[in-house]
């Protein structure tokens, strides 16, 4: 249908209004040309050769023979030098490096500096072979091996002598040298037309002269009234990364998509702009967008039935990525970036398990958290008095709801100075702190980058006349800009000096002679908000790229790197406030490679919708993809009021997101649990009190991750890596090894839903112990779902370790005894992890701990077993991963405190006969009852269950239980 182009824009308007306010690919200069350039090379097909190219000559190979670097030259501008530098590491990855040699300027080159945890160590057996077209090294063990063709320069990583990775193979390595302003462009090729759109259209006559043609916006840029004058000039950075055997690609959060990331490019692209890596705040986002959102992990899994691969692109500047996919068994990307260095590692897997230690080597484990910091959070924009703050938590009490941890939002702090009580509504801060952690429970408190420029305000003005904070594109004095204060400043951390300063501000007693934070207690942990950062009067809401940081950088090559390093010093900052030091927690909703290290993060200002609700969930998924798997949303949507049957399921989907809080924005209702009326309290009770009762399941999930990256939440592709048919779900998910396996509903209206099972056994719901069947082929079954029902599985061949009295707080279940669940799988056996600390030491870290192995299996022909070990004994005192879990040395005074914690309950489903008789391996008799399955083989039905009451073994104990059939 024909629309006048007026109507044509006004709808367009209606639907995506706050899209104004941020950059599309084609109104970013260095966006626009490095898809310019894809454009072009596309057009010329097969004539298309990319101009960089190794002098074979320049190979310089180190002595110790897993490193080479090479001088590369670039046809386009022949008196330019790059330098790559290439790396075979110890545990089979790579590092590819180019960079600009002796160039008019340095390329921010410290990306890697602030995201890798170390250096990789290099490899020993690897050596580069050197012959007259390539360069390569080949693992004999693993089968990989990269090759580094010379001319023109393409990076390839083999497995098994076929290509899984190919850098540059499409030939769209550009890296833009410095040059100066008044630089004479090179002459546009005859034929080739000058005027931009054109260009990008006309079929190039000389392929490799697709620069000159896109001289727009190289220097001085407009957008939203506001220029960025790019004193520097043009140095973005484009690569294609291509995966000729994957066909799906998952990652580089932060998107409101799909977790299977959907295409940008080719026919069918279901977003027309590249996924943008930019940290924003986008007000009021879309809940289906390519767009930029808060944090950004340039990290790719890429796979396939066959392996799975990972890239990280090192780089903290502003980055595009394209998405393609020529076949639905490969996948091309393309990266463009507006400065830096090339700095990529390639993960060779070969399984996502790989892959996920792999990056978590370089950029570091995931935190492990407080214990307390699992369990249910309640936010709201604003609590707005110490007697509200004791208000709602007598109402929690009141109605038996459980809650860990009350949070304040910036409303506390006078003209939002933060650290600064409001002394009408909080004239007792302290008092406060303590009658909430009567219970154990604990407060948040926020804590925004931006300081209120304001002489009166102690740490504004200790900040200013420390020199700490950022400079404006002068250099001089303090870059200005407008947030919830008002004008404000913003505080350097990529200074080092900033962070030490920092640290003194969060010390609750002693007197440095600086102002710090008396008005706070060791219960007080901190919430890190507007760090992309925010600048409400800032181009695309956020700093100029022309700022200054520490050293001189632009804020224009670290800007996706700021927001983390706020939350790393203030981690710092909070664990540091005791000594011994005490495990933080700080949740901020900037991020990137590496944010794992620091605390948790949120998906930030989502909308209280069904679609934000259902967004949320991949949205997570790929966070924890990317390392960052302490993530969750906003329960209940943070602009709106949901409706009843919305707000009940939305509280589904946070108790089984890694971070569980509610949250909403100043003008809604308040819609605290309490206030729900009945059946709905009584399901959002029931919701909360199952996080807590699983809590020993998060927790043992999150110590696993702790050591080997792999994230707390499961996606299908990351379990059954083979199968094709779990490579695009994102609804349903396993947590942990535990062997859970949820599908939250986020539809309305849902009675029933389905759940893809991949594999020949059976799994039980872990509320009634039905039986599903699961086929070798995969099924997908239907689970009753309505509103007081989660479709919560457990998978056969796991034992699920509960703790279900209920309690105000986690804090007051630390010698609550334990449920056992068993999930027989088809071969009869099962087992499963429990991992315990005192939840808030390091003491863990020098053996503190409690690391059982509970299995159970058929001991002889009529016999049955279910015994329980000790993890860390069993693991030699080897980490299950890497070498990082201690071996228990000396006393372990927290096992101790716990070893009077019985099991109480044993409950094991799927058992083919009856029990004559159950004992202890003491001789002592349990007391049990079996109820018999209505199905034994095949079909669906009722699972037998027997259930044994107070066996009499302890948590800690090694103990064994003999079931005589
Ligand atoms: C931002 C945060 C939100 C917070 C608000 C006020 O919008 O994303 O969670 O409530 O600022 O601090």
């Amino acid at each position: 249908m024909w629309l006048p182009l007026g109507l044509v824009l006004l709808a367009a308007e209606a639907l995506a209004v706050k899209r104004h306010d941020f950059k599309t690919c084609d109104q970013s200069g260095f966006c626009k040309r490095g898809r310019a350039l894809a454009s072009r090379a596309k057009e010329a097909a097969s004539t298309w050769k990319s101009p960089y190219s190794v002098d074979p000559s320049s190979v310089a190979i180190s002595a110790q023979k897993s490193t080479f670097t090479a001088s590369v030259l670039s046809s386009l501008y022949p008196e330019i030098k790059f330098e790559l530098d290439v790396r075979a590491h110890a545990d089979g990855t790579f590092r590819v490096r180019m960079d600009e040699v002796d160039g008019l300027r340095k390329r921010y080159d410290e990306t890697s500096k602030w995201a890798l945890v170390r250096e990789p160590t290099l490899s020993e057996t690897i050596t580069w072979k050197q012959t007259k077209k390539e360069i390569k090294a080949v693992n004999t063990k693993s089968g990989v091996e990269l090759k580094v063709q010379f001319e023109p320069l393409r990076v390839a990583l083999l497995r098994n002598g076929k290509e899984e990775v190919v850098i540059n193979g499409k030939g769209l390595l550009h890296m833009e040298h410095f040059r100066l302003k008044d630089e004479e462009p090179t002459p546009p090729v005859e034929g080739q037309a000058q005027d931009d759109s054109q260009t990008v259209l006309q079929p190039p006559v000389n392929p490799t002269a697709w620069f000159e043609g896109e001289q727009a916006a190289v220097w001085d840029e407009t957008f939203g009234g506001q220029t960025d004058t790019k004193p520097r000039g043009p140095q973005s950075l484009s690569l294609d990364i291509n995966f000729p055997t994957h066909g799906h690609i998952y990652g580089i959060p932060e998107h409101a998509t799909r977790l299977d990331l959907p295409t940008t490019t080719g026919e069918n692209a279901k977003y027309s702009d590249p996924y943008r890596l930019y940290n924003l705040d986008v007000f009021e986002y879309e809940a289906d967008s390519e767009m930029a959102l808060y944090g950004a992990v340039p990290l790719v899994h890429a796979h396939g039935v066959h392996s799975t691969v990972g890239v990280f692109n090192a780089i903290g500047s502003e980055t595009w990525v394209d998405v393609g996919h020529p076949s639905t068994e490969s996948t091309e990307t393309q990266w463009i970036s507006e400065s830096g260095i090339l700095d990529v590692f390639l993960l060779p897997g070969p399984t996502p398990e790989d892959v996920f230690r792999q990056y978590a080597r370089l950029t570091g484990t995931p935190v492990m958290p407080r214990h307390f910091a699992l369990a249910y959070h309640q936010c709201r924009w604003n609590y707005i008095s110490s007697s509200d703050v004791r208000e709602v938590q007598s109402r929690f009490d009141a109605d038996d709801i459980p809650f860990d941890v009350l949070w304040l939002d910036i409303e506390y702090a006078p003209n939002h100075k933060y650290f600064i009580w409001n002394e009408k509504t909080f004239p007792d801060p302290v008092p406060m702190f303590n009658d909430v952690a009567a219970y154990g429970r604990k407060m948040v408190v926020i804590i925004d980058p931006h300081l209120k420029k304001d002489n009166d305000y102690p740490v504004y003005k200790s900040a200013s006349e420390k020199g700490l904070l950022v400079k404006p594109s002068s250099g001089q004095g303090e870059y200005d800009g407008w947030c919830w204060p008002g004008s404000s400043a913003w505080v350097d951390y990529f200074n080092l000096a900033s962070w030490d300063w920092w640290q003194g501000l969060f010390k609750v007693d002693g007197n440095n002679g600086d102002w710090h934070w008396k008005d706070s207690t060791t219960d007080v942990f901190i919430w890190n908000d507007m760090n992309e950062p925010s600048v409400f009067n800032g181009p695309e809401i956020t700093m100029p790229k022309t700022n200054l940081h520490f050293d001189g950088w632009e804020h224009r090559d670290v800007h996706n790197i700021n927001g983390m390093l706020f939350q790393n010093a203030t981690s710092q900052a909070v664990k540091y406030r005791t000594d011994p030091p005490q495990r933080p927690f700080v949740l901020s909703r900037a991020f990137f490679a590496g944010s794992q290290r620091f605390g948790a993060v949120w998906t930030g200002d989502n909308l209280g919708t069904w679609e934000h609700m259902a967004i949320g969930v991949p949205m997570v998924l790929s966070n924890g993809i990317a390392g960052i798997t302490f993530s969750g949303a906003d329960v209940g949507g943070f602009f709106g009021n949901p409706d009843i049957e919305m707000l009940v399921r939305w509280y589904q989907v946070g108790a089984f997101a890694p971070f569980f809080r509610a949250h909403a924005h100043i003008d809604t209702k308040r819609r605290e649990p309490f206030l729900l009326s009945e059946p709905h309290k009584s399901m959002v009770r029931d919701i909360i009190r199952l996080r807590y009762s699983l809590l020993p399941v998060w927790y043992t999930a999150f110590r696993y991750s702790s050591v080997s990256g792999v994230p707390v939440l499961r996606p299908q592709y990351t379990v059954f890596p083979n199968d094709p048919k779990g490579f695009s779900l994102d609804e349903q998910y396993f947590i942990g090894n535990s062997g859970l396996l949820v599908k939250p509903v986020t539809a309305p209206g849902v009675t029933q839903t389905t759940v893809y099972l991949a594999e020949a056994q059976p799994y039980y719901d872990y509320f009634t112990g039905h039986i599903y069947r699961g086929k070798r082929s995969g099924v997908e079954v239907t689970v009753p779902a309505a509103l007081h029902e989660i479709p919560l599985l457990i998978r056969g061949g796991s034992i699920v370790p509960t703790r279900e009295r209920p309690r105000r707080s986690s804090a007051l279940m630390k010698k609550d005894p334990f449920t056992l669940r068993i999930a027989l799988d088809a071969a009869e056996e099962a087992s499963g992890d429990l991992y315990l600390d005192d939840g808030d030491s390091y003491l863990y870290e020098a053996g503190e701990l409690v690391w059982r192995r509970f299995n159970a299996a058929k001991s002889g022909k009529s016999t049955f077993k279910i015994t329980s070990e000790d993890l860390v004994a069993i693991n030699n005192g080897q980490n299950v991963v890497d070498g990082a879990i201690v071996p228990v040395s000396g006393p372990n005074a927290f096992k101790e405190s716990v070893s009077a914690v019985r099991v109480e309950k044993i409950v094991v489903y799927g058992l083919k006969a009856k029990p004559s008789k159950i004992t202890l391996a003491n001789g002592g008799e349990v007391e049990w009852d079996f109820v018999a399955g209505t199905s034994a083989k095949s079909g669906e039905g009722v699972a037998s269950a027997l259930t044994m009451r107070d066996p009499a073994v302890r948590i800690t104990e090694d103990w064994s239980i003999e079931i005589t059939l």
